[in-house]
């Protein structure tokens, strides 16, 4: 099989798994406001999908992102999912010879679509107690080049949870702009921190803001979010879109309606990942040899790492599939750190996690010394 099927099946088997757990995506499974619901329905009844959107997005969801972020005074163009504006900026701002600097562990398909334009991509480790688990903006003014055309950060860090500070990000604003390079500040769990600081405000001549309504609205599936930037990049972008005939106007229909409802909506979502992080901590504490090196997280998501207790992240991912609960293995973010750990996603229902905490004792049993091959999903 070739590597897209491969990677199709494994998705493919995952969708059609009957009750299965989702506790590897870091999707949101939070049950979805009535309004959002009514938003969708009456797209379907009024049929309004037989026309196209508009193509920069409809005019409220672009205002409705830009205050979401409080950064009215830029602009917001609208696309089928964070990951689409990722390629869209990597396919417009480089060239063949450019150098893209990101850290490990990141959000590894930006480095795909740096690749494949010709770019050369730089990974600054961030991973281990060395590093406090977070980026040193010092290691990347180290690290920067004359050719570095694009540095991408991912904040809140998925899969780690760390957040940057409003130094750190004061300061990787300026060695950006001392560069001259593009910061692509990749904010799609922006909503699970607890304190975030957007780089647009201090760099807005040249970041671009990536935002998500998969995550915090939960919407995955569905295919929206944005980047955001000055009215001059959004220009450029709009110029040569992938998608010039507008997003799905279904998905912005719930998206706008998501927005509406969002501040009484959304806390309880919070409340409850953040409940299930304490549930998971709890769990990981009383059991010798793992060890959560991020808690609590500012994202979606935590991170367990299984060395200490003789454990593989295939291993136990494997257990855990047994019983119909899907996790990630470190592997899937990292090459260079992902044997060192699992992520585990907690914007779900608590039974689910639940029953991720009851079974853990039992699974490391059985998941330790083994190392097999094997196949996950
Ligand atoms: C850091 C990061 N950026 C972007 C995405 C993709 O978001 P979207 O579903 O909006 O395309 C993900 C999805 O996991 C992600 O982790």
């Amino acid at each position: 099989m070739r590597s897209f099927e491969l990677r199709n099946a494994h998705f493919d088997r995952l969708v059609n798994t009957p009750d299965l757990k989702w506790l590897g995506q870091n999707t949101n499974h939070a049950k979805l406001h009535p309004a959002v619901v009514e938003a969708m329905e009456k797209c379907i009844r009024d049929e309004e999908f037989h026309i196209y959107a508009p193509p920069a997005g409809l005019e409220e969801l672009r205002a409705g992102i830009v205050d979401d972020l409080g950064l009215n005074e830029l602009s917001a163009l609208v696309s089928d999912g964070a990951v689409a504006s990722l390629y869209h900026v990597c396919h417009t701002f480089l060239q063949p010879g450019d150098e893209f600097i990101t850290t490990d562990p990141t959000w590894n398909w930006p480095m795909a679509f740096a690749r494949s334009v010709g770019a050369t991509v730089k990974q600054i480790p961030i991973y281990g107690e060395e590093h406090g688990y977070r980026l040193a903006p010092e290691r990347l003014a180290a690290a920067i080049t004359p050719k570095t055309k694009v540095v991408y950060i991912v904040d809140p860090n998925n899969p780690l949870g760390t957040a940057c500070t409003a130094e750190e990000i004061s300061a990787i604003a300026d060695i950006c702009r001392e560069a001259g390079a593009y910061l692509i500040h990749d904010c799609t769990y922006r909503h699970f921190a607890y304190d975030h600081t957007l780089a647009a405000k201090q760099y807005p001549e040249k970041t671009l803001t990536v935002y998500s309504f998969s995550k915090w609205l939960g919407l995955a599936g569905l295919r929206v979010g944005a980047i955001v930037a000055n009215g001059d990049i959004i220009e450029k972008l709009a110029s040569s879109p992938p998608n010039n005939l507008g997003s799905s106007i279904f998905s912005q229909r719930a998206a706008v309606a998501g927005l509406r409802v969002k501040s009484e909506w959304f806390p309880d979502v919070l409340a409850n990942q953040r409940e299930n992080q304490r549930l998971i901590k709890e769990a990981v504490d009383r059991i010798e040899g793992l060890h959560m090196p991020v808690y609590p997280s500012n994202g979606n998501f935590v991170v367990i790492e299984t060395g200490n207790a003789g454990v593989t992240p295939e291993a136990l991912a494997a257990e855990y599939q047994q019983h119909n609960i899907m996790i990630r293995q470190g592997s899937y973010h990292t090459a260079t750190f992902g044997d060192r750990f699992i992520k585990v996603s907690v914007s779900v229902p608590r039974e689910w996690v639940q029953e991720f905490v009851d079974l853990l004792p039992d699974l490391i049993e059985r998941a330790r010394g083994r190392n097999e091959t094997i196949k996950l999903f």
